[in-house]
């Protein structure tokens, strides 16, 4: 697949086009931003690590029925994805409460929410992403009723698969935030989940220690990001444990005298 010309640049990903109309190339940055890109850093391997657990649920997802953009990855830093329009809002799923609910509500840290609760923001970072209701939505027109109804029913099943697909390697989902795309195949429209799902779109914590497994890592100052990540990848069974076994070292061939008869 051919790489055409920079189409948007974001700050952890930049869309290129492709030989296709209807498809374009994403290419995972290492870059990390906090805080609406006041903090910023450059976490060598985040990318990586990125594209490879974003493909592998991705692909579980549609297997599952929910359809999103990914159509295959192309390289360590690249996917193929179909061309959408974003939907310029930002769709945030929670089941224990942490982050800006938190500070936003005083609701006590880490409480289990009796259900899932989704959150809309408005994709603009000019102002900071701000939190906006349904009524919003329909008033600006920045998705129909029709869009939402089937969007908040994909966001419960997005949930239920993701927490049951973390819980099985000892990590409870905690939130993530994912956005959707109209896609225009053939006259038809259909809504796409069009976003990457990885550690750095949710908050991951470890069942047992609590230990946090996700971006927070950076927001907070507690280092260690990418063993956090590649800890992920490896309950997700795509990164192998790196052996300490040395190779197996052959001995050289000695050299044979071939005895003239
Ligand atoms: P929040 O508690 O800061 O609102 O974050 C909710 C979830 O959304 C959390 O999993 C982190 C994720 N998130 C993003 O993916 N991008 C963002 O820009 C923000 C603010 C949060
Ligand atoms: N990605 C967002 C930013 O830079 C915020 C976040 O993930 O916390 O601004």
């Amino acid at each position: 697949m051919k790489k055409g010309k920079k189409l948007y640049e974001g700050k952890a990903k930049i869309v290129y086009a492709s030989s296709e109309k209807n498809l374009v190339i994403q290419h995972f940055k290492d870059d990390a931003t906090a805080f609406n890109n006041k903090k910023k850093s450059v976490i060598d391997g985040k990318g990586i690590l990125n594209n490879r657990i974003s493909e592998h649920i991705l692909t579980y997802l549609s297997q599952v029925g929910i359809k999103n953009h990914l159509v295959k990855r192309l390289n360590m830093r690249e996917q193929l994805i179909k061309r959408v329009e974003i939907i310029p809002i930002e769709f945030v799923v929670r089941n224990i409460a942490t982050g800006s609910l938190t500070n936003r509500l005083g609701i006590e840290e880490g409480a289990v929410l009796d259900s899932t609760l989704i959150e809309y923001c408005l994709k603009d970072d000019k102002l900071g992403d701000p939190l906006i209701s349904k009524e919003h939505i329909y008033t600006f027109k920045w998705a129909t009723r029709r869009e939402i109804e089937k969007i908040d029913r994909q966001l419960l099943r997005i949930n239920d698969f993701l927490v049951g697909l973390f819980r099985g390697i000892g990590i409870k989902l905690v939130d993530f935030k994912v956005e959707f795309g109209r896609y225009k195949n053939n006259s038809k429209n259909e809504i796409l989940l069009a976003d990457e799902i990885s550690p750095d779109t949710c908050r991951l914590w470890d069942m047992n220690t609590e230990k946090k497994l996700d971006k927070d890592r950076f927001r907070k100052n507690l280092g260690n990001l990418i063993q956090a990540y590649q800890e992920v990848a490896k309950r997700l069974g795509i990164l192998h444990e790196q052996s300490n076994v040395r190779p197996l070292r052959f001995p050289k061939p000695k050299a044979v005298k071939i005895k003239n008869k």
